[in-house]
């Protein structure tokens, strides 16, 4: 099966430019073929940008055990939706993926039913290092080393030396320190309102884990990657630590801050949680200056029953797979960035931190997990548009200008400005350390 793509701006890693793109058995096979040249099937992209595939190293998608809130159908139907062609799931399900059962239970059960590429990660333990050692199939090893969402925690400090000491796959970890999180809400006997989660889940919890989880990587020479960064002090003291420290960063804490409470209360209950304006500020400088490579969701859906339970026990999490390119590139058309920086946040910089076999580049050789966007088009975010299963969005009412309007999974559309091909499946991603 020959498909060709015709007279889009491509998006390649050094420069845009128009150029026709052959696809061939799920392969880029040419990035400068003749217009005329044969094909089976020829889309015209006039007027439209070629990205790569969005990679996103950091969803939950529920599946098992929590699939009233999200599937692994519905999660990566909204993916495709969104622009994203392979996405990361976290080990938080139930059971919690700690096992290498669990783990290849995940995979069979993704090949079945996802739209889109897929990859899960281990979930650690104090008491599963050799799984840890054990796993292949996966992009790497998750901690928590604050709690979250689910009962999994890592933090003593035996437990995570040894885990930093005998495992080779990068490790990320969902930085929070408890003690902290733990005197500060007995501080504020719980909380009552949805602004005090940030001050429960403070500054101060965020740069304490951050600072322990990095040592441990520095001292045992481990590649780490700090999860959704949150805050100023984080973004200054990752300047200052060395190249086996990735970051990233996600929409909702560079969009939104303490001041959205009032307005959408625990809808942008996350954790880490959201903070300051001074924050957006930082993070967004990071971005452009290259102190964090990595733009992901943390998708983390809960369905809008549950969010409306008063704080604290409205639980931590916001959906976000469906819109996070199209707020990015919005982003772009205000200014805030280049197409080009996208690209290499949410596309190039995933698949060089996990090390995924040829995704997140347009070029020969490369997997044709492909992205038409139309940067000029405008459309309002509304709930009764979502296709994650749990039906809401903080960005309701938001219009952005900038939206993805077809996706492409190995070689096949599975998103077509609004229609999608059910029958398309995502394969398992591929990483060098396999
Ligand atoms: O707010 C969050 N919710 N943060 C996480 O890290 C986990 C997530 C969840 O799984 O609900």
């Amino acid at each position: 099966m020959k498909t060709l793509i015709i007279g889009a701006e491509v998006v390649f890693p050094d420069r845009i430019q128009k150029a026709n793109i052959l696809v061939e058995n799920g392969s880029i096979v040419d990035t400068s073929a003749d217009a005329t040249t044969a094909a089976d099937e020829v889309i015209d992209a006039s007027g439209l940008h070629l990205i790569p595939g969005a990679i996103d190293d950091q969803v939950h998608f529920r599946d098992p055990g929590l699939t009233h809130k999200e599937d692994l159908a519905t999660g990566s139907r909204a993916c495709a939706k969104g622009g994203i062609t392979t996405f990361l799931e976290m080990p938080n399900t139930k059971p919690a993926t700690i096992t290498l059962e669990a783990l290849e239970e995940k995979l069979d059960v993704a090949a079945g039913k996802c739209l889109v590429n897929f990859g899960f990660y281990i979930g650690a333990t104090p008491d599963n290092i050799e799984v840890l050692k054990a796993a292949r199939r996966t992009p790497g090893i998750k901690i928590f080393i604050g709690s979250s969402t689910g009962n999994l925690l890592v933090d003593q400090q035996e437990d995570l030396e040894r885990i930093f000491a005998e495992t080779t796959l990068t490790i990320c970890a969902h930085c929070e320190d408890e003690a902290t999180v733990r005197a500060n809400s007995e501080r504020l006997s719980g909380g009552s309102a949805f602004i005090d989660h940030s001050s429960i889940r403070d500054h101060k919890a965020a740069i304490i884990a951050t600072k322990r989880a990095v040592d441990l990587a520095e001292r045992h020479n481990h590649r780490f990657h700090v999860l959704h960064v949150s805050t100023a002090q984080e973004v200054e003291f990752l300047k200052t630590t060395s190249d086996l420290i990735t970051a990233e960063a996600c929409p909702h804490h560079l969009l939104f801050n303490v001041d959205d409470y009032e307005r959408l209360g625990s809808l942008v209950q996350m954790n880490p949680s959201i903070k300051n304006k001074e924050d957006n500020a930082a993070l967004w400088q990071a971005l452009l200056d290259g102190t964090i490579g990595v733009v992901a969701t943390d998708h983390a859906p809960h369905t809008l029953e549950e969010k409306q339970l008063p704080y604290p026990q409205s639980p931590s999490g916001l959906p976000a797979v469906e819109n996070s390119l199209a707020l990015m590139l919005d982003s772009v058309n205000k200014g805030r960035c280049s197409l080009q920086q996208v690209v290499s946040w949410m596309c190039e910089a995933p698949a060089k931190v996990w090390d995924i076999v040829n995704k997140g580049r347009i070029q020969v050789g490369y997997d044709a997990d492909l992205v038409l966007v139309d940067m000029n088009r405008e459309a309002e975010v509304r709930n009764e548009d979502q296709v994650t299963k749990c039906g809401w969005t903080p960005w309701h009412g938001d219009t952005l200008k900038g939206w993805p309007v077809r996706t492409i999974v190995g070689g096949r559309t599975v998103f077509n400005e609004g229609v999608f091909d059910e029958s398309v499946r995502g394969t398992e991603a591929k990483y060098n350390h396999a």
